[in-house]
C-alpha cells in the first residue's frame, strides 16, 4: 500500500486498516463515503471485494484515486448520485470527526442509509469524545487555526442513525478497548424496515 499512507497521522491509518479487516467479512456493492485518495477502497479491493466505488468532492483527491485504478465519482456526501438501495454497504472513515454540529451529520446519515438496501450496513468511525487527550488535542488543533476537529459521544451517533432507521449491531474501539482511552470506533450500523 503506497497511497497516502506515509503523509497521514498515526490514527487515520490505524481506522483504514482496522476498517479493511472488518471489511473483509462483508462482501457485496460498498460505497465509500468521502473516499479521499482511496485508501479504503484500494485495501477493500486488496482483500477481494472488487465490487466498491468511492465518491468525493474534491477533484485533486478523485485524480488520486482514478490514478491508482479506483472507481470513483465526483459528488456530495449530502447529497448522491446513486439510486436509493443500489448498495450492500456504505462507508466513511476520517471524515465524520471535521462536521462540527450534529446537524450536519444527519443528512450524510440519511443519505448513506438511502442508498443501502434493507438490511444492508453502513460502517463509519467516530472519534471516541471520553478520551480527555484526544480532546485536548483537537482543542489545540482548533485553537492553531487548522480545520474543524471534533469528537463524538457513542450515544449521540446511535441516535442519529436511529432517526435514519439504522440500529447499532456492532462496536470495535480503536486503540484500547476501555470508554475513557480508545481512541474512536468503527460503528457497524444495520437498516431496519420502519
Ligand atoms: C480526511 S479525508 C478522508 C479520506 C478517506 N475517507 C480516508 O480515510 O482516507 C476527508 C475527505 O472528505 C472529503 N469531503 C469533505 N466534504 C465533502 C463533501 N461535502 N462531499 C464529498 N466529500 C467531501 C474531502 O474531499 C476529503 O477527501
Amino acid at each position: 500500500m503506497n497511497i497516502g499512507f506515509f503523509e497521514r497521522g498515526y490514527l487515520p491509518i490505524k481506522v483504514v486498516r482496522l476498517a479493511a479487516d472488518i471489511l473483509t467479512d462483508y462482501g457485496g456493492k460498498l460505497a465509500d463515503i468521502a473516499c479521499g485518495k482511496g485508501v479504503l477502497l484500494k485495501e477493500v479491493e486488496h482483500h477481494g471485494n472488487k465490487s466498491v466505488i468511492g465518491i468525493d468532492l474534491a477533484p485533486d483527491q478523485l485524480a488520486i484515486s482514478k490514478a491508482n485504478g479506483m472507481t470513483v465519482v465526483r459528488g456530495s456526501i449530502f447529497e448522491m448520485p446513486f439510486k436509493d438501495g443500489k448498495f450492500d454497504i456504505s462507508v466513511c472513515f476520517n471524515t465524520l470527526y471535521n462536521f462540527l454540529s450534529l446537524s450536519t451529520l444527519e443528512p450524510v446519515f440519511r443519505e448513506m442509509a438511502r442508498i443501502i438496501r434493507m438490511d444492508g450496513k453502513i460502517v463509519i468511525d467516530i472519534r471516541n469524545n471520553r478520551n480527555i487527550l484526544l480532546n485536548i488535542k483537537y482543542w489545540l488543533h482548533m485553537k492553531r487555526g487548522k480545520h474543524p476537529t471534533i469528537s463524538h459521544s457513542l450515544e449521540e451517533i446511535n441516535a442519529l442513525m436511529e432517526q435514519n432507521g439504522c440500529s447499532l449491531a456492532q462496536k470495535k474501539a480503536v486503540g484500547f478497548n476501555n470508554p475513557y482511552i480508545a481512541w474512536g470506533y468503527i460503528l457497524i450500523y444495520e437498516k431496519k424496515a420502519r
